[in-house]
C-alpha cells in the first residue's frame, strides 16, 4: 500500500507541478489544461511485479486527478512512456492511456523514457537546443546531444553495465543494507554517503577503455575489480560475509572515484568532438541527468570538466534526476506545444517497443576522429 501511496503523490505532483512550470516557464506558450501522465518504467521499478502495476494504475490515475480536483476531461492530452523499457509495464500504462483516450477524446502523445529524461532539465533550468547530455541510470548510460524535442543523436553509449546497476550491486556486496540508515535508499544513495567518510584514493580502480577512443562506456570491469577488493579485504580482516567491513568506506570512496573518472574521460571526449564537428554552439551545455546524476562527488568532478572547456553544467534537482513521472508530463507538454505534431493519428495503433535507440547513432564517427586526451585533475 505504501507503493502506491507514494505514487499517488507522485501523480499530484504532475499535476501542480504542471501549472508551475507552465506559469513560471513557458510563459510565451499558450497556457493550456493539464497534460496527464502514466509513467511505466517508473511502476516498473518501483513495484517490481506486473500484477501489482495493474493493479494499481487505475485507483492511482484516479486518486491523483481527484486530488487536483479534475476529471480525465480537464486534461489537453494524454502523454505515455512507449519506449525503452520492460515489455509487461510499457503495456500495463500504453493500454491505461488508451483507455483515459478512448474515453475523454484527447490525443495521446507517446513518450522516449530517455529522451524524456534528457529534456527535463528544460522544465527547472532556461536550456536551448542544442546542447549535450549525460544520462546516467540503473539502466542506461550514454551521451547525445540533444538537437530538438525529438531529435537526437548518440556519441556513445555502455557496451555492458549501467553505471547505477553497479552501484547498486556494490552496495549489496557491502551487506549496506544491514545499516539502519540505509534500509530504504538505493545503492547508489548509500554508497555516495558511506563516501563521504572515505579516501577516494585508498584502492587503485583501473580506468576503463583507455585505448579506446570512443566515447563508450563499461562498468563490469570496474565493478568486478571493486567486488575482489572486497572478498579480499573480507578475508584479511576476518569479516563475515554477512557484517560490514570496517573500511567499508574506504571502499565506497575508492568505488565512486573509479566511477567518475571514468564518466569524465568520455564527457571530456565528448565535448572536444561537438567542438570538432560543430554539434554545439560556442556557449555550450551539459545536462547530467538519471538516477546516477543525483551524486553530487559526481556532479562536482563534472563541473571541473566543464569548467576547462568553456560549458555550463545542469542537473536538475535530485527527486527529478530518478525516475519520475513529471518527466514524462513534461515531455508531453514540450511536444504538445512546439506546433509539430507529436500526437498519435491513431492512438489504438501505438504500440510499444521494449528496445528503443534514443537516436540516430554517430559512435563511428567518434571513433574515427580518434581524440586523444590531456590529463584531467578530479580531486
Ligand atoms: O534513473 P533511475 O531512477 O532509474 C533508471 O534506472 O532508469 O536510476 C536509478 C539508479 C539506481 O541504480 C540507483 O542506485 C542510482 O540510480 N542512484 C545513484 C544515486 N541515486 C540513485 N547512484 C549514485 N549516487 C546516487 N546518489
Ligand atoms: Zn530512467
Amino acid at each position: 500500500m505504501n507503493q502506491i501511496h507514494t505514487i499517488s503523490q507522485l501523480f499530484r505532483h504532475i499535476l501542480l507541478q504542471r501549472k508551475l512550470s507552465l506559469a513560471s516557464k513557458q510563459a510565451a506558450m499558450t497556457p493550456v489544461q493539464l497534460s496527464l501522465i502514466t509513467e511505466s518504467w517508473w511502476y516498473s521499478s518501483s513495484c517490481g511485479s506486473g500484477n501489482l502495476h495493474v493493479e494499481s494504475i487505475s485507483g492511482v490515475v484516479q486518486e491523483a486527478l481527484g486530488r487536483a480536483s479534475m476529471t480525465v476531461h480537464d486534461v489537453d492530452a494524454v502523454a505515455v512512456t512507449v519506449e525503452p523499457g520492460l515489455a509487461l509495464c510499457l503495456k500495463v500504462g500504453l493500454d491505461h492511456a488508451k483507455s483515459l483516450v478512448r474515453l475523454s477524446g484527447k490525443p495521446l502523445i507517446p513518450i522516449h523514457h530517455m529522451q524524456a529524461h534528457a529534456l527535463t532539465a528544460r522544465m527547472t533550468d532556461r536550456v536551448d537546443f542544442p546542447f549535450l547530455v549525460l544520462l546516467i541510470s540503473g539502466g542506461h548510460c550514454l551521451l547525445t546531444v540533444a538537437r530538438d524535442v525529438a531529435d537526437f543523436v548518440l556519441l556513445g553509449e555502455s557496451l555492458d553495465d549501467a553505471p547505477g546497476e553497479a552501484f547498486d550491486k556494490i552496495a549489496r556486496q557491502l551487506n549496506l543494507k544491514n545499516l539502519p540508515q540505509f534500509t530504504s535508499v538505493s545503492g547508489g544513495v548509500a554508497i555516495e554517503t558511506m563516501a563521504s567518510q572515505g579516501d577516494p584514493k585508498s584502492f587503485d580502480l583501473p580506468l576503463m577503455l583507455t585505448q579506446v577512443r570512443t566515447c563508450d562506456f563499461s562498468f563490469s570491469g570496474l565493478k568486478s575489480q571493486a567486488k575482489r577488493i572486497i572478498a579480499h579485504e573480507e578475508k584479511r580482516q576476518g569479516v563475515s560475509r554477512d557484517d560490514i567491513l570496517p573500511n567499508a568506506a574506504d571502499i565506497c570512496a575508492s568505488f565512486q572515484y573509479g566511477v567518475l573518472k571514468h564518466l569524465a574521460r568520455r564527457v571530456q571526449r565528448s565535448l572536444l568532438f561537438c567542438e570538432l564537428s560543430g554539434l554545439l554552439p560556442k556557449h555550450k551545455t551539459l545536462v547530467v541527468s538519471g538516477g546516477v546524476g543525483s551524486n553530487q562527488f559526481i556532479r562536482s568532478g563534472l563541473q571541473k570538466v566543464c569548467d576547462m572547456y568553456s560549458t555550463q553544467l545542469i542537473c536538475p534537482p535530485p527527486r527529478l534526476c530518478t525516475d519520475n513521472g513529471v518527466m514524462i508530463a513534461w515531455n508531453g507538454m514540450e511536444k504538445l506545444l512546439c506546433g509539430k505534431n507529436f500526437s498519435a493519428a491513431d492512438p489504438e495503433a501505438v504500440d510499444f517497443q521494449p528496445k528503443s535507440p534514443i537516436g540516430e547513432d554517430i559512435s563511428s564517427s567518434v571513433r574515427d576522429a580518434a581524440i586523444k586526451l590531456s590529463p584531467l585533475k578530479l580531486l
